[in-house]
């Protein structure tokens, strides 16, 4: 595999309707990392990666998918591509199963459905024992592990991960960290939003902090954990 970045934003500038969030954002993924995103609320972070899922259009700058530009592309055309994305909210569908759920992250497969599906109860039991159970009645935590297997039913060889640990006690928040760097070590590359920095960086590669939908510091993982004004500024250290 090549080194070149799977994911790459170059001075994006993305918002809604006449408010602009992103201004000059530039970030990339390289094959195999896991990257954290973090920063105060409304920073930009959850805008980055629906620019990215082509949720929404990027009024300027380029984001390019193994070196094609993707940007504006459809989402349904983004998840073919092969690019994963697990929203921070209504990331399954409640009144439907597991097993329902899992099928219906794979309606634009070609075949291999039932192989892929089958793959994906070997690896997290919890959903096999829970196949027929309406998501509704799933845990948090294992509702977060049903969001990340529905979007590996494409098989992406990205996937972006909003706020994986939102709303969930801290030991169910590690047990889905963990997750994060089971399906990392399958080869897909994450870039993840993270509420909790400091947990988020300790399982990443490499960060970013994003402010006013501007990039203000990034690095390693370790290094930004290790910074002092990062720290004081949005570690709430
Ligand atoms: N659908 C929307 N329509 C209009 N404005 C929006 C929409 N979604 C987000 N915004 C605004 O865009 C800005 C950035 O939002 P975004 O959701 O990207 O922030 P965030 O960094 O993910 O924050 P949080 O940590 O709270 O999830 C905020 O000012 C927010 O109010
Ligand atoms: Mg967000």
């Amino acid at each position: 595999m090549s080194d070149d970045p799977v994911l790459e934003l170059s001075g994006v500038d993305s918002g809604y309707g006449e408010m602009q969030v992103l201004d000059d954002c530039s970030l990339h993924l390289d094959p195999e990392e896991i990257v954290c995103l973090i920063g105060p609320n409304g920073a930009g972070k959850s805008t980055v990666l629906k620019t990215v899922f082509g949720l929404l259009t990027p009024w300027a700058g380029t984001v390019t998918y193994h070196g094609r530009d993707i940007g504006g592309m459809a989402p349904e055309d983004v998840v073919r591509e092969g690019i994963g994305y697990v929203p921070q909210t209504d990331n399954v569908f409640n009144s439907l199963s597991v097993e329902e759920n899992l099928r219906m992250g794979g309606v634009a497969r070609k075949g291999g459905l039932d192989r892929v599906i089958g793959d994906l109860y070997d690896r997290f039991p919890l959903l096999d024992e829970k196949r027929s159970a309406k998501a509704r009645t799933l845990s948090g935590g294992q509702r977060q592990v049903l969001a990340f297997a529905r979007a590996l039913v494409m098989e992406p060889d990205v996937l972006l991960i909003d706020e994986p640990s939102a709303g969930l006690a801290p030991n169910t928040a590690d047990d889905v960290f963990g997750h994060v760097q089971a399906v990392n070590e399958l080869d897909t590359a994450i870039l993840m939003v993270e509420q909790n920095a400091t947990k988020g960086l300790g399982i990443s590669d490499r960060g970013y902090v994003l402010d006013q939908g501007t990039v203000r510091f990034q690095g390693d993982a370790a290094d930004l954990l290790d910074n002092e004004e990062v720290s004081k500024l949005y570690l709430g250290g």
